[in-house]
């Protein structure tokens, strides 16, 4: 009996090595400028998507999360974990892999991998709230934690805002050597800091993005000035937040999915009754964004699944046609439909 699996078996999957060249295939900064319009279009149509707060799974060194959402015709989700302790031991502090599937059959789609698309999509979201709320003519971001976002940010802010000047400052001088050495090719004026304060000097766009499971400080109400942009993306866990809620008080805050952001998301720290806005309401004119040039603006990013929905379709469009994926027989899919054990003894 013959054991190939049939033609409904197979999907594309995209490994991390098919994921490099299909980076390298288009150009990074092509890839976020589009990757950030197609979130902002999928922002665009909020109503149509299930929301829920993602399933998180906490233990004592990190958290893994499960990320689901449909818009009714598409489902996906994506697997991540969070582990502020894992570049010690040598592994990375956020990986990750999702899916994308039909809604009408329920038959996956895609699999891929999603821990460098989870970098690129992290990275287009802030691009696209910083295009909405920086103050106008941004050139100069603050990038705090230089570790394996860093980079993403510093180019998303380049390619879809206009920013010509990056300033690095990590509490690990490595990683700031690191992100500028990896930054010297790309356009950007590239400055090393020793310390938050003196990345944020002059910036009108200030980034945080650290990781340490813990309530951190990285940034105090005395060191923000107004008239800046923040875009919190360290702070997205129980218990683990960036900024002074002094810093909270004074801004005007921004945020992707409510729910899922007082759980997670700097907003913790302050009471149920703090106001925020969902980032959509702006999109679509039922909020205002940033109302004058001295206020600060905050985006409180946790992650949204909807974000990793658009980088999956996204990924998914632009596959036909290429070679940056396998096929792989994910699903058992009789002959007749109903014969699954007859299927397995095909192999016997
Ligand atoms: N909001 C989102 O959508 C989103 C997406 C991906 C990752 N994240 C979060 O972003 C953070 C960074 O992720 P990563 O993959 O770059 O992690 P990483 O571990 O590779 O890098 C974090 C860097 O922060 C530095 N750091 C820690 N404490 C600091 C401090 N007090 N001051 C300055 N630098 C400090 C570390 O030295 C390290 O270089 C994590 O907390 C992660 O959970 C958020």
């Amino acid at each position: 009996m013959p054991t190939a699996p049939s033609p409904l078996a197979y999907i594309p999957f995209v490994s991390v090595e098919n994921m490099m060249r299909f980076v390298h295939h288009f150009g990074i900064e092509k890839i976020l400028v589009e990757l950030t319009d197609a979130i902002e279009a999928d922002y665009r149509r909020w109503d149509l998507f299930e929301k829920i707060p993602r399933l998180a799974s906490h233990s004592r060194d990190g958290v893994i999360e499960l990320m689901p959402t449909s818009d009714g015709e598409a489902f996906s989700f994506k697997y991540v974990n969070g582990h502020p302790s894992n570049t010690a031991k040598g592994f990375q502090t956020v990986a990750a892999f999702g899916l994308l599937a039909r809604v009408d059959t329920g038959y996956p789609l895609m699999l891929t991998e999603m821990t460098l698309l989870t970098a690129l999509r992290t990275a287009a979201t802030s691009a696209m709230v910083a295009r909405h709320l920086a103050p106008g003519n941004a050139k100069v971001m603050a990038m705090i934690g230089n570790g394996a976002q860093a980079e993403f940010q510093a180019l998303a802010m380049k390619a879809v805002v206009g920013i010509e000047e990056v300033r690095l400052y990590d509490i690990d001088a490595s990683a700031t050597a690191k992100a500028a050495r990896n930054l010297g090719d790309s356009g950007l004026r590239v400055v090393s800091c020793t310390s938050a304060q003196d990345a944020i000097e002059g910036a009108q766009i200030i980034t945080t993005c650290t990781a340490d499971k813990a309530y951190a400080t990285i940034l105090t109400d005395n060191m923000v000035g107004s008239g800046v942009h923040i875009n919190a993306i360290g702070g997205d866990c129980p218990g683990k937040t960036e900024l002074h809620k002094d810093i909270l008080s004074r801004a005007v805050t921004f945020v992707e999915f409510e729910p899922q952001t007082r759980i997670e998301g700097e907003i913790q720290q302050m009471d149920a009754s703090y106001p925020v806005t969902e980032f959509w309401r702006v999109l679509s004119g039922d909020a205002e964004g940033r109302g004058d040039a001295r206020q600060i603006t905050l985006f409180d990013s946790v992650g949204f699944a909807t974000e990793d929905f658009s980088a999956l379709r996204y990924i998914y469009s632009k596959l036909q046609g290429t070679d940056f994926f396998q096929q792989i027989d994910i699903l058992a899919d009789p002959d007749d439909p109903r014969d699954l054990f007859g299927m397995l003894q095909r192999a016997a």
